[in-house]
């Protein structure tokens, strides 16, 4: 299979999300080009305008007229948070602010998911959280004043540190997150081009809020998280390459490419300008042979939403590739570590699950079977790069799933590996 062209993935989903928010919080008419339209960016615009902001239905270009954290209304229904953790986590964030009350819910799979990591040092900064199991959503959130605070986070999650950053940019009071490795900082490279003050040393980041967030304009680069199936399809592809246009290369978010280029792939990254605050540049990669690597945890969470395409790359590569330090990947749309071993076991590949990670034997046999997704977009996608190559034969039994982060999936790869 050859793959050639150029395809410019869509907006970054953290961004876009942070758009809206950052938006939402600010004075002014806020202009986002590019936004990505998923499902996940949706219920973050369906959730503020609940709250009360004006966003027009998503387009190309989108408006946010901002009026402040002060002008947001107690929601009437429930807050909607479908599949999205960023959208529960950051509005959790400004919904503790707030002197309402907020009840955020969610579908089967981001109920599941870990909430008391938010809860902690949302309470500590003296807002009311309920969770009504223990853990998870249902979420019962209400706030007001809130008080200053260092806090330091157990896991490298940007979501956690941006929930604490929104909330003390809502509620117009300093805080310090301590975080123990860094994770991906559009948030306060967003609230700085609002007007905050954000100062970042190593893995401590303190803002001090201003009195009022100013309107943003932005071009939402593409999705390096998106673009990284691209990337897996070129390199695994018998022959060709391909470009990939205004991709997000913020280092906090390109681990995946570092390690595809150590794995042996012929790839590379071009800076080219600035958008958002965020670096912006051109990848290419090409058809190339690949060998196994070892991933351990100062490297996941610059590349923590590709770990399931990575393991699906290295079931081609030469060599056993081990992942460790990745226990995250358990509390993700789905346990992503138990759902990738057992998907490509039932393809026919080699591998040994972990607490933390996985190892992988790279093989050259065709691949065979029915992949379950558990409803994970990113699951879909990393299973449909390898059943895209020659000789595969891969089902997957919920295709439309990737609806949630990349709705136009299936089209793209088709028209990189040339409409076969
Ligand atoms: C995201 C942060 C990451 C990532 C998720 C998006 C964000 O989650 O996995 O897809 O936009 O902040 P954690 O912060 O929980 O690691």
């Amino acid at each position: 299979m050859r793959v050639a062209g150029a395809v410019r993935v869509p907006g970054d989903k953290s961004i876009s999300h942070r758009a809206l928010i950052v938006g939402a919080l600010a004075h002014g008419r806020s202009m986002v080009r590019d936004i990505l339209r998923s499902d996940d960016v949706e219920h973050t615009a369906g959730v503020l305008r609940a709250l009360g902001v004006k966003i027009p239905p998503l387009a190309r270009e989108v408006v946010v007229s901002g009026r402040g954290p002060d002008a947001l209304t107690k929601p009437l229904t429930p807050l909607d948070c479908g599949n999205s953790g960023t959208t529960a986590r950051l509005v959790a964030g400004v919904c503790a602010s707030r002197p309402f009350a907020s009840r955020l819910v969610g579908d089967a799979s981001l109920s599941r998911r870990p909430m008391r990591r938010i809860a902690d040092p949302l309470r500590a900064m003296g807002a009311r959280v309920e969770l009504e199991r223990g853990d998870g959503l249902p979420m019962d959130v209400e706030g007001g004043a809130l008080h200053a605070i260092n806090w330091a986070t157990e896991t490298a999650s940007a979501q956690v540190k941006s929930a604490i950053l929104l909330a003390g940019t809502a509620a117009r009071v300093p805080v310090v997150v301590k975080e123990p490795t860094r994770s991906r900082d559009h948030t306060e490279r967003m609230l700085r081009a609002a007007g905050a003050e954000v100062d970042v040393i190593a893995s401590v980041v303190r803002l001090e809020p201003p009195e009022r967030l100013h309107a943003v304009a932005l071009t939402v680069p593409a999705d390096p998280s998106s673009a990284a199936f691209l990337c897996a399809l070129a390199a695994l592809a018998d022959s060709g390459g391909l470009s990939l246009p205004q991709v997000c290369l913020n280092p906090t978010r390109t681990g995946f490419f570092r390690a595809l280029q150590r794995m042996g792939a012929r790839l590379e990254m071009h800076g080219g300008g600035e958008q958002a605050g965020e670096e912006v540049g051109e990848i290419f990669c090409w058809s190339s042979a690949l060998h196994a690597i070892r991933v351990d945890a100062a490297d996941i969470p610059a590349m923590i939403d590709e770990l399931p395409v990575l393991a699906c790359v290295a079931a081609r590569a030469e060599g056993t590739t081990t992942i460790r330090g990745a226990g995250e990947l358990r509390v993700k749309e789905s346990d992503r570590i138990a759902t990738v071993a057992a998907n490509l076991r039932a393809i026919g590949v080699e591998v040994a699950e972990y607490s933390d990670g996985m190892d992988v034997t790279g093989m050259k046999k065709p691949l065979e079977g029915r992949v379950v997704t558990r409803g994970d977009h990113r699951i879909a996608m990393a299973f449909g790069v390898l059943g895209r190559l020659d000789g595969n034969r891969i089902e997957i039994d919920d295709p439309a799933c990737v609806s949630v982060s990349y709705p136009d999936f299936w089209d793209d790869i088709r028209r990189a590996t040339g409409g076969q």
